[in-house]
């Protein structure tokens, strides 16, 4: 425990003001299932809240349990995730439902050991269903709580690259003992990060840490690491992956080469090696007769 915090004090105060200005989102309404709350957290690894909003909707109408995406070909939920990016979490989020069918009777597991055993689910994955959907107590550690860790407690601008040891010990010692407050910490520590403690253009007057921030009182350092490059995206292979998916998602069947190469003309060297990497992810499959299509439909 961090001697110089008042604990209590920080853990009413961010509590608090959660409760005054959490967002009120879908998945984390009591009402959601434990499958809805999975879903989020594999649509929200990578992509904003705005963007997952309306997919997480669509995708809970037409698959409200596991075993009913389970049931139809992984390529739909490829076709499903539509333009949220990574599309690998597509078929992960399909192998995980096929494994909560067959080995689960169909109910998402409550214990973080069975989340951590489903094809895809990582340790932030199961702790986070394991807290939000369960109400157990773990840790639940992005992007976000780093950083609100790192300026409040630890006085640095911004986390390591990746996440260190002295970090996940940080969060275990910072975590409420009662299992229903931490779960709550969890989602409340995530939302002062996101609204808040942002990354650019922190809101420090609005916070409910300000008079305890490590990073405020020591004036704010600026990043002393490397920076952090931004991604490209323009000419990039994910881009190409995404507009040669984007023609596939949209065919009712099996697509020909030439329709795959009016969606990337610019670099047909390009194009190739970027659909033989969908092929080799399983994203995508080839079909007799030089045709391709999504996986199983
Ligand atoms: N609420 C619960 N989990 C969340 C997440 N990963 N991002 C944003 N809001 C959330």
């Amino acid at each position: 425990m961090r001697s110089s915090w008042d604990h209590r004090g920080v853990l009413d105060a961010v509590l608090d003001w959660y409760a005054a200005n959490a967002r009120d989102l879908p998945w984390r309404d009591a009402e959601c299932s434990p499958w809805g709350v999975l879903v989020s957290e594999v649509m929200l690894q990578q992509t904003p809240v705005a963007r997952v909003l309306p997919q997480w909707e669509a995708w809970l109408r037409r698959w409200p349990t596991a075993p009913d995406l389970a049931a139809d070909a992984p390529g739909e939920a490829v076709r499903a995730w539509g333009r949220l990016g990574y599309p690998r979490r597509a078929l992960r989020l399909h192998a995980a439902a096929v494994a909560i069918t067959e080995r689960h009777d169909g109910r998402v597991p409550s214990e973080h050991a069975d989340l951590l055993a489903l094809p895809g689910v990582g340790a932030y994955t199961a702790a986070a269903v394991a807290a939000f959907a369960f109400r157990a107590r773990h840790a639940v550690v992005d992007t976000n709580v780093r950083r609100v860790h790192a300026r409040a407690v630890t006085g640095a601008a911004k986390p390591a690259p990746a996440l260190t040891s002295a970090e996940t010990r940080l969060a275990a010692d910072l975590l409420p003992a009662d299992p229903e407050t931490s779960a709550r910490w969890g989602v409340a520590v995530m939302e002062l990060g996101a609204l808040v403690c942002t990354a650019r253009a922190p809101r420090c007057p609005l916070c409910p840490l300000l008079a305890e921030c490590a990073w405020v009182l020591a004036g704010r350092p600026a990043h002393d690491g490397p920076a952090r490059r931004a991604q490209a995206w323009a000419g990039t292979d994910r881009q190409v992956r995404g507009r040669l998916l984007a023609v596939l998602r949209e065919a009712p069947g099996p697509v020909g080469a030439d329709e795959l190469a009016a969606a990337w003309t610019t670099d047909p060297v390009q194009r190739g090696r970027c659909l033989d990497g969908l092929v080799a992810d399983g994203l995508v499959q080839p079909r007799p007769g030089g045709r391709f299509a999504l996986p199983g439909t």
